[in-house]
């Protein structure tokens, strides 16, 4: 069996009739708060203010960009749910069309995607949960202890201040590990009630916000060609400025969309997973894309763009700097419901996409690729519970000593290579297996297939030079362990 081996459809539909491992409880309704629950989180409330460092007030436009790319992978991702149902996503959907090392390639990218996804969002919780605390009891936790050892900075009286661990992030980690454990169903419930809160805020802020829109910060609506050094942040460079950086944005931006995708690794848990899985991909997306927009539209209409640059004004905790600075002390209720929002909000990010790795892992182990405690069930729960447990280590270390912009656009790069893969792989597949099933089919293939490779390549891209060798990087590592693990472990062998 050479690298490229496949596995074969008529052991994949026999295998899933008989996998008792997960319970079936998941409807249309359920996927589309999963995919909410994943994709409205720190992307919108963090990296918003983040990505006018690139594209300026035109952050609006770079999540128009993201979105085009995004609906293209989406389209791609709801007929491969439909075709081939199981719970390793892109991961088994290369299986099935490219081979066994494409396959593990991308495995290994969604590993950047989900768990330095739920690493990322954990760390923007944390600097939440400062602003919570101070709104509510008027305290904070000790700039030590909810910042990487890479960050640091001296504030206006002269005094350095620089982290050590981040320990508030690890914290929300081992809760949402304990929950993730106890099972899907229990999860599911909370993640619908956090949903239904996170959307209402973002409706309420963009509600509010839009008759305290000042038209004199649209100008300049793109950052000019000249604009100097401002808090450390460069404009030099074709990705930050100008037209171009809209496009520096959307790589940025392309964050808030990440997670529709992780629906379909919900697809053994679905009870009818050919009719909702599009639904819950696709549904969820567009409800989300709109709200971005708008969303984004109000937050650089409310204070200059430059204040979310400043460490000691809008640069953590963007939209409550903006609600209060924007809007006046009217609103300061707003503030305080959008901080408690987000707080939850985040932890459903951090909770689907830490499920979402598991079930990834469940899969590799089940092909061998992995060891097999990846894919051990919990004998009561129904839960990978040991890989929820190894996940939380990798996870929490990471969260405790990388800043969240690093963690962030390496959950990017790796979300970008899975959906161009799974675009090509659409395609392929259409090719090789004419007559299979397709309960859900892309229109026009291979146009839009084409089109979603060329803008989730394009924004690869557009990813800045340091992220794309971390991740260059990352994916050697990968080939690595498959050499010396996978390859002589996996099932197809
Ligand atoms: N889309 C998710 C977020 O923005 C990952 O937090």
């Amino acid at each position: 069996m050479g690298l490229f081996s496949k596995k074969s459809f008529t052991t994949l539909f026999s295998d899933l009739e008989a996998n008792q491992d997960f319970k079936k409880t998941l409807g249309a309704t359920s996927l589309i708060l999963l995919g909410i629950g994943a994709i409205i989180g720190a992307g919108l409330f963090v990296r918003t203010a983040s990505a006018t460092a690139s594209a300026g007030n035109a952050v609006t436009w770079s999540y128009v960009v993201a979105a085009v790319g995004c609906a293209f992978a989406g389209l791609c991702y709801a007929e491969f749910s439909t075709t081939i149902p199981v719970s390793g996503s892109a991961y088994s959907y290369a299986y099935f069309s490219l081979g066994e090392i494409v396959a593990w390639i991308i495995g290994w990218a969604l590993i950047l995607e989900y768990a330095l996804g739920a690493a990322t969002v954990s760390i923007a919780w944390s600097e939440y949960f400062n602003t919570f605390l101070k709104d509510f009891f008027n305290t904070t936790i000790p700039y030590e202890w909810c910042h990487s050892p890479f960050q640091h900075f001296t504030d206006s009286n002269g005094v350095y201040h620089s982290g050590i661990f981040n320990i508030v992030a690890v914290f929300i980690i081992l809760l949402i590990t304990l929950l993730l454990i106890k099972g899907i169903e229990e999860s599911a419930f909370i993640n619908a009630i956090i949903v239904i809160i996170k959307i209402s805020i973002v409706i309420a802020l963009i509600a509010f916000g839009w008759q305290y829109i000042k038209p004199e910060n649209y100008t300049p609506f793109l950052i000019p060609d000249n604009e100097p050094t401002v808090y450390g942040h460069d404009f030099s460079g074709w990705r930050k400025h100008g037209l171009t950086g809209i496009f520096g944005g959307a790589a940025i931006v392309f964050f808030a969309f990440i997670g529709f995708d992780a629906v379909s690794t919900a697809a053994q848990e679905t009870k009818n997973p050919k009719r909702d899985m599009p639904i819950g991909i696709l549904g969820s997306l567009a409800v989300c894309t709109i709200l971005y927009i708008l969303f984004a539209h109000v937050l650089t209409g409310l204070v200059p763009w430059r204040e979310f640059l400043d460490p000691e004004k809008g640069k953590e905790a963007s939209v409550v700097y903006a609600i209060k600075h924007g809007m006046g002390s009217g609103y300061l209720w707003l503030s305080k419901a959008v901080t408690i929002a987000i707080l939850a909000g985040f932890s459903s990010v951090v909770l689907v996409m830490l499920m979402g790795q598991s079930r990834v892992f469940y899969s590799m182990s089940k092909d061998g690729l992995l060891p097999s405690l990846f894919g051990d069930m919990h004998p009561k729960y129904k839960t990978p519970y040991k890989a929820n447990m190894i996940l939380f280590v990798f996870v929490g270390l990471i969260a405790g000593i990388v800043p969240s912009d690093q963690t962030g656009d390496l959950t990017s790069f790796g979300t970008l290579l899975a959906f161009t893969i799974v675009c090509a792989g659409v395609w392929i597949l259409r090719i090789k297996n004419p007559d299979l099933k397709r309960p859900f089919k892309v229109p026009m293939v291979p146009i839009v297939s084409t089109l979603g490779i060329a803008v989730c390549g394009f924004l690869i891209y557009s990813i800045d030079l340091f992220t794309l060798k971390m991740s260059l990087l990352w994916m050697a590592v990968g080939l690595i362990v498959y050499f010396l693990y996978g390859k002589h472990h996996s099932k197809l062998k």
